[in-house]
Order: C-alpha cells, then structure tokens, then sequence
C-alpha cells in the first residue's frame, strides 16, 4: 500500500453534507442558477474575440497536434509586452498558476530551506511549499498595524539563515490588499541582499488601482506567476505563465512536466485575450469597482462587520462578520442553499478563518443585488439572539 504523504494541509477537505470535494465542486458547477462569488472567478466579458479564436481554433481541428511545448512564441512575446517586460525576460506558458507555483516551490526549495508566506493567504501555495520543504512560516498578517499584508518589515523579522523564497501574492487572495512601489522596492532589496527568492503571484494584477512588478526591481531574484483564470476571464481553460531571468527559467526547464505543452485552445483564447485587451478592460475592472461598492454599502449596514481592506485591489474581499457572532461556516451553508457560492474564512486562512467570509465580485451588478439582499436575510436569522 502507498501511504499518502503528510503535507501542510490536505490539498481539499469536503464541505458538509459532501463525501470529497469534488463532489461538491461538481454541484455547484452544474447549478446554472448559481451565483458564482465563491472562486475569484470573472464572469462579465461579453466581448466574442476570445470565444471566436477557441471556436476557429475547433473548427480548424488543429487541436489534434501538439503545440510547441513551451508556448507559442506569439503568446510568450504577448504575455511579456502586458507586463511591460523586455524579451531579455524569460517565460513559459502552463497549466496555469497553479503549476507555475508548484514548479517554482520544487525548483528553487530545499528540505532545509524555509519558505515564508502569510496567513490569510492562498493556501495552496503552502501547501506545494511544504512538499519540499520541512518548514514553512506563515506570518499572521489579519490586523490593521501590518495593512492586512505582509510587510517588508515583517519578513526581516521572520527570515533566517534558511530561508530560500518570500511568496508575495499581490493583490492579496483574501483580502484584496497590494502593495505600493515602496514596498515592491524593499522587497526587492531584502531579495538581494540575502540572495532569496521572491515569488510574485500577480494572478489579480489587474483589478489593482496601481500596481508594480518585482521583476523590474530583482530580475534576478523573482518569479512572476501569471493567469489567465481572472481578469481574462477563462479559469476553465487553465492557462497561465512563469516569469523570470533566463538562469532561473532555464532551471525550472529542467522540472517540467507538462513536456507535450499546454491545451492549443486555451493558447489561442489567451492570444486573443490579450490582442483585445484593451478593448474589454475597462468595463470589467469598473463594473467589478461597483460591485464592490454595493458589497460595502450593504456590509455598513449591518452591526459588527466590517470589510478588513476596503477597496480592494482585487476582485475579491473578506468580511468580518465575527462582532456579529455568526459562525462564518454556517453563513456560507444558508447562503449557498440559496444559489449564492461564496467561501468561509478558514479556506484561506488557518488562524484566522472564523472570522471572516469571502466574497468575489466580478459577477453581473444584479447577481450582487441578489447576494446583498440574501447577506441581510442571513444575517437576520443566523445571528445569535
Ligand atoms: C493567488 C492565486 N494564485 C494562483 C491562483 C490559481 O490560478 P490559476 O487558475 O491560473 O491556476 C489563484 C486562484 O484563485 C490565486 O488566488
């Protein structure tokens, strides 16, 4: 018998009532009521050049061949020419972010390395961390003093001699918080200085006011992780890239598994995605700032919550619902028998998770409606009397 390997936290624990997570995933993907606030997913395009590239792409059945492994070249230059990057970069093209990161996590750590990441977080990326490396340090970030991120200042206190990678997830999943160019700099410096790595996951880059890449600051020392799952608008198709100098990406060359390429339709949606760009994103990041708003509005409402980081970068927030006594848990299950997906706090945060929901927001304005109508109901009857 193999034994299953003892890792940070199991990858996905089943939601009640459900046997395996998958289960579950399955449900609510097959619910074409469902308002769907529970992935950070983006679900306004209403533009056809992505969907008509996948189509001709069908039609032309050049899916049978095999792309070239690393990308296609007019993707790669594409991906470089958003960031503002120079062809000096180099890039390849995944199976989206959630590849890129556990790539880099096998690639750059060692058992006797540590890595640091923060709590709220994107646990997964813990998760991959802890397979190759025995220490993880996850800096408890949830309060105001810090911003509700993980400062410069905060990993100079938690690094030590073994630490190998700082994981900066920029806007933040949870919380929405990003960071200045200030912070990037310092970032940037500590990089350097102790020759680390910095792990920049811009998946929400592009909901953020302001944003700034630690590549242009440590070229040598950063791995960009790039999506196509949020402000494109095509998780589904999962597709994603790494960034970094040509030594570091010549190295994760060196682990690939994917040797056979990414899927030839996500490829050609994600060239169109990005020829079109300018075209689509303006609508989608003011449409998801005013669903936002709504979010705010119907939150101030309601005595002991409150959102943590308001606005947020991303298109996504947390909720601190814990004045209210409600059980965040017990939040998400009225809602979701309602047809509203969202996500208790405990799916991004191990310390912190009984206090907050999480909620995205880049649904239509009406589906909001629905789900601020639907948070005061619940509110009413789940609060202790
Ligand atoms: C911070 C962060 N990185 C990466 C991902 C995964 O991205 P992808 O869909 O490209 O694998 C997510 C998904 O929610 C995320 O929140």
């Amino acid at each position: 018998m193999i034994s299953p390997k003892k890792y940070a936290k199991p990858a996905k624990i089943p939601p009640k009532g459900f046997k395996t997570a998958n289960e579950f995933f399955d449900y609510v993907f097959r619910d074409k009521e469902m308002i769907w606030m529970g992935q950070n997913t983006n679900h306004l395009h209403q533009d056809t050049e992505i969907m008509d590239a996948m189509v001709d792409c069908v039609n032309s059945r050049e899916y049978c061949k095999y792309p070239p492994p690393e990308g296609f070249p007019e993707l790669k230059s594409l991906v470089l020419k958003d960031l503002g990057l120079s062809e000096e970069y180099d890039i390849l093209i995944t199976a989206g972010g959630t590849e890129s990161l556990y790539l880099c996590m096998n690639d750059i750590l060692e058992p006797e390395n540590n890595a640091i990441t923060c709590d709220p977080g994107y646990l997964i990326i813990d998760n991959f961390a802890s397979r190759f490396s025995d220490q993880v340090k996850s800096v408890p970030i949830y309060n105001e003093e810090c911003g509700y991120k993980l400062t410069p200042q905060l990993v100079r206190e938690n690094m030590d001699e073994n630490t190998k990678l700082v994981s900066l997830i920029d806007p933040l999943n949870p919380l929405g918080s990003c960071y200045t160019e200030k912070e990037i700099k310092e970032f940037a410096d500590i990089a350097l200085e102790n020759d680390i790595y910095l792990l920049h996951d811009i998946t929400y880059r592009d909901f953020a006011r302001e944003h700034h890449l630690a590549a242009k600051y440590a070229p040598d020392h950063t791995i960009t992780i790039y999506s196509f799952s949020k402000i494109f608008g095509m998780a589904g198709l999962r597709i994603g890239a790494m960034i970094g100098a040509p030594d570091v990406i010549n190295s994760l060359r060196s682990i690939l598994i994917n040797d056979l390429g990414t899927n030839v339709l996500a490829q050609a949606g994600a060239i169109a995605a990005l020829r079109s760009k300018n075209e689509w994103i303006d609508y989608i990041k003011n449409q998801t700032r005013a669903n936002q708003k709504i979010i705010k509005d119907v939150v101030d409402q309601v005595e002991g919550a409150f959102l943590p980081v308001y606005p947020s970068d991303g298109n996504m927030m947390a909720i601190d619902i814990s004045g209210t006594g409600i059980d965040p848990v017990a939040l998400t299950d009225y809602l979701l028998e309602r047809k509203v997906f969202v996500r208790q706090g405990s799916y991004t945060s191990k310390l912190f998770g009984d206090n907050y929901i999480r909620v995205s927001f880049s649904i239509p304005e009406y589906q909001v409606k629905i789900f601020a109508e639907k948070f005061l109901e619940a509110v009413d009857a789940l609060k202790p009397l």
